[in-house]
């Protein structure tokens, strides 16, 4: 059984990983609604993977002996002003999650749950390759700057960038 702190304290992360589900399930839209197909297929994907550390998470804390608690979540905002602005705000969201899951892992050393420590650090390693993964896509579109066809281009990029994490992510246990 968990310590009631470390309930609490993973409960607040499901959400967060629910949340960022639907943030990135609302760029999706957005994204497709633009005719941007490309990013549109990346962040459902981004989407899909948010459900899967959500779930993930669900899965520890009952199998702890705890009780996973499945809430109300925040309502994402459905427009993101430009692509750029878009992916400024996905790069943000994802400090943010880092930030959170550091303030987690610094609980469960606090309270030698060693056993949750050693769960988290799959997310630490997940934390690092997101933001990676963003900054890297942000840096090409300060690249393209204005260009239209640079646009084309970039889209279709990821479109293959959505394609590769979505057999990845199949390939996951
Ligand atoms: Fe689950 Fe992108 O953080």
């Amino acid at each position: 059984m968990l310590k009631t702190n470390i309930e609490t304290a993973l409960n607040n992360q499901i959400r967060i990983e629910a949340e960022s589900s639907q943030i990135y399930l609302s760029m999706a839209c957005w994204a497709e609604a633009q005719g941007l197909e490309g990013v549109a297929q990346f962040m459902f994907n981004q989407s899909d993977e948010e459900r899967q550390h959500m779930l993930k998470l669900v899965k520890y804390v009952n199998e702890r002996g705890s009780h996973a608690k499945i809430t109300e979540l925040k309502a994402p905002k459905t427009e993101f002003g430009t692509f750029k602005e878009m992916f400024e705000e996905l790069y943000q969201h994802e400090l943010f999650v880092s930030n959170s899951i550091n303030e987690l892992v610094h609980i469960t050393l606090g309270e030698k749950d060693y056993a949750t420590h050693n769960f988290l650090q799959w997310y630490v390693a997940e934390q690092i390759e997101e933001e990676a993964q963003a900054k890297t896509i942000l840096d090409k579109i300060n690249l393209i700057g204005e260009d239209r066809g640079g646009l084309y281009l970039f889209d279709r990029d990821i479109q293959q960038l959505a394609v590769t994490s979505s057999v990845a992510l199949d390939a996951k246990p």
